[in-house]
């Protein structure tokens, strides 16, 4: 199955992080069917999960088993270079958790950049052809990496985190995807939330140290030029939101998926049927040029764009 049908039917996909509760807000497994459920009825069965994300594989596996629905996973290695069989071994995991015969798509997320390319590229070769994985993509791979990746196996999607905040994949990635054809799959679109109505006017970012939104999207903001700018962004959002009737987090959404190269945007899981709703209904219409041209003018003037992908987070 090619990349384009894979992603044919859906500009949004939702991100299961979220099912980790030891990184965000604890979700009963009844509360996670229902917002499961609403997603599915308003058309979305796209999913991305990770085999680092605590029980989240294996609730989206028990809760999707036997529905029409497409699952991103990821391959997270941390420290040395990993052996085919311990790759093998990964992959028949989330094989297990899914409660799927085959891997819709294996994202490779490897923090150490001295990755040895060929043997375990080789081994993902493998698993494709043997029909264990059906596309093959990678996350969080800075530009040299993915210049070497493409060498040794084909890669179809690259999930980089990708919001008016954080535009680092501008630098030089998006040319580097578009040139190979790899669709961009932006994460953190909402950079946590934080672009959104809830955030607006207030003094300074709440500091949960257990939550994602603050351990996670609060460091990305300071090392992009701190909370001020983000409230004089929210503004922005908040005008050009007026003039078409959306929300903030509506504007954001949109704005991330008319970027060149971007093929759906992941944005994460919520229990919120109305913020479900509006994140769906976000992408069913398009910003006008001299808007994407205003959101991209006033974050450029609020956001320093500091090294490539993951640069700072390795
Ligand atoms: N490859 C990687 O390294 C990596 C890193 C991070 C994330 N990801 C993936 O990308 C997915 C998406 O990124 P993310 O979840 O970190 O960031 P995100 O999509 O920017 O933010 C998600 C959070 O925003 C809030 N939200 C959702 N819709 C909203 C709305 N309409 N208005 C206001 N708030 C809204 C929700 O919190 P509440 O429900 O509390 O309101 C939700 O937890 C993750 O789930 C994960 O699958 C991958």
């Amino acid at each position: 199955m090619s990349n384009k049908e894979l992603l044919s039917n859906t500009s949004l996909i939702v991100g299961c992080w979220q099912l980790d509760d030891r990184s965000w807000k604890q979700i009963s497994e009844n509360d996670i069917a229902r917002a499961l459920d609403i997603y599915l009825a308003l058309g979305i069965n796209t999913f991305d999960t990770a085999d680092i994300y605590g029980r989240s594989e294996s609730v989206v596996g028990r809760l999707l088993k036997g529905r029409d629905r497409t699952i991103f996973t990821k391959a997270v290695f941390f420290g040395n270079v990993p052996t085919p069989a311990q790759i093998k071994s990964k992959i028949e995991a989330s094989l297990r958790n899914l409660q799927q015969e085959t891997l819709d798509c294996v994202q490779i997320h490897w923090h150490n950049p001295q990755l040895d390319f060929a043997s375990t590229f080789a081994a993902f070769k493998d698993l494709l052809e043997q029909g264990k994985i059906r596309q093959l993509g990678v996350t969080n791979f800075n530009t040299p990496m993915l210049e070497k990746a493409v060498e040794y196996a084909p890669i179809s999607t690259h999930q980089v985190q990708y919001s008016l905040i954080d535009r680092r994949v501008e630098n030089s990635m998006q040319a580097l995807c578009l040139k190979h054809n790899i669709a961009l799959l932006p994460y953190g679109p909402l950079a946590g939330g934080f672009l959104s109505e809830k955030f607006r006017g207030v003094t300074s970012p709440p500091s949960e140290s257990s939550h994602a939104r603050s351990f996670y999207y609060n460091s990305m903001i300071r090392a992009h030029g701190g909370w001020k700018p983000v409230l004089e962004m929210l503004e922005t959002l908040a005008q050009v939101a007026q003039k078409y009737n959306k929300t903030i987090s509506q504007v954001a959404l949109n704005w991330v998926k008319q970027q060149p190269g971007v093929a759906a945007v992941i944005s994460g899981f919520t229990t919120d049927r109305q913020q479900i709703q509006k994140n769906v209904e976000a992408l069913s219409w398009s910003l006008d040029k001299e808007d994407l041209q205003l959101l991209c003018q006033s974050s450029d003037a609020l956001f320093k764009q500091p090294g490539d992908i993951y640069s700072y987070e390795r």
